[in-house]
């Protein structure tokens, strides 16, 4: 069997990448290929690999949230496993973010196997993060308050730059991350934000004191992924962070979709407790790791 590792390059082998993204992981949702072009940055790296021509494997290298790693994530359809794809394409993103200067490696494992795949390769826990899911069915509208108001982002799109700078900013770094996330202003008009009919915020005066909403799934549209929830410190402990959620909710439940699910920081307690409150149950736990680069244990290692 010959095995390929090449960079995807055309909207055809994005359309390969997400293929296998899709079946690795196919309770998260996956950029369309349109917001992967939108997110291209110098060092990204995206790569197929091909068995005998066949695409079974996809991997992507990118600058982690925090700016301090490079994310590393290679990904083998399961049929395909056990074939040492997963080692070649790891070891093609470790020299890739190695020649981009890069000294520590940050992965997400969802399953023990892909763990013990990791931990050959030095990567050690560093956080984990719980899945809480949602059914919706009939899902009432909150009550508004005197106070603020909720508005989408469709109605008042000025909105969403105003909320990066009074409540994104200041309340990132409260997320229990082992390092402050780093996130522009181009990534937050991007990456954090699909669909703006979907996503909400609280506004008192001037002032826009709250985010929350829903990423949208085109592949699977029952499904939808839950926002950065985020209240700014002086209005926390008066219902803004619910009151967004619901009516997200509400939303979600006029709009056809059946399930809605977030990943929350293991110490969040905060929204953990809030989304319990909520309804949301437990689902999956992912672990994230962290390895020095260069890897160790590669394949001429033995
Ligand atoms: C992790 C993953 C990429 C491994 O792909 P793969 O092609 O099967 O990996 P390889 O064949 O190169 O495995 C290399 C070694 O890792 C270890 N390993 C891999 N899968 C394992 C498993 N299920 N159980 C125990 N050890 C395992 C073994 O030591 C294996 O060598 P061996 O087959 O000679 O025993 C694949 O399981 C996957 O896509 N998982 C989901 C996505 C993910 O979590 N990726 C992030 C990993 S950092």
């Amino acid at each position: 069997m010959t095995m390929t590792i090449r960079t995807a390059i055309t909207d055809a082998d994005y359309e390969a990448w997400r293929a296998v993204r899709i079946a690795v992981l196919p309770y998260e949702r996956c950029p369309s290929v349109a917001e992967m072009r939108e997110f291209e940055r110098p060092d990204r790296l995206m790569l197929l690999a091909e068995l005998d021509g066949e695409v079974v494997g996809s991997g992507l290298a990118v600058r982690s949230d925090d700016g301090k790693r490079a994310s590393l994530a290679p990904r083998v359809r399961p049929e395909a496993r056990r074939r040492g794809v997963g080692t070649a394409l790891l070891f093609a993103l470790a020299d890739h973010a190695v020649a981009h200067g890069y000294d520590l490696a940050g992965a997400g494992v969802d399953d023990e196997e892909s763990g013990l795949f990791a931990e050959r390769f030095g990567f050690v826990e560093t956080n984990r993060q719980v899945e809480q899911v949602r059914r919706i069915s009939a899902e009432p509208a909150p009550a508004p308050s005197a106070e603020y108001e909720i508005v989408s982002v469709a109605d008042r799109p000025e909105l969403w730059e105003a909320a990066y700078h009074q409540v994104a900013l200041p309340t990132l770094p409260d997320l229990d991350v082992p390092s402050p996330l780093k996130v522009t202003a181009e990534e937050w008009a991007t990456g954090w934000i699909n669909d703006p009919a979907a996503m909400f915020v609280a506004v008192a005066g001037d002032q826009v004191i709250g985010v929350a909403g829903l990423l949208l799934d085109t592949d699977q549209p029952e499904r939808a992924e839950v926002a950065y929830t985020a209240v700014r410190r002086d209005w926390r402990g008066k219902s803004v962070a619910a009151t967004l959620k619901r009516t997200s909710m509400a939303w979600a439940a006029d709009h056809g979709i059946t399930e809605i699910y977030t990943w929350t920081q293991r110490g969040n307690e905060a929204m953990r407790r809030l989304n319990e409150h909520l309804g949301f149950t437990y689902g999956m736990t992912s672990v994230s790791l962290q390895a020095p680069l260069p890897l160790t244990g590669g394949p001429a290692e033995g």
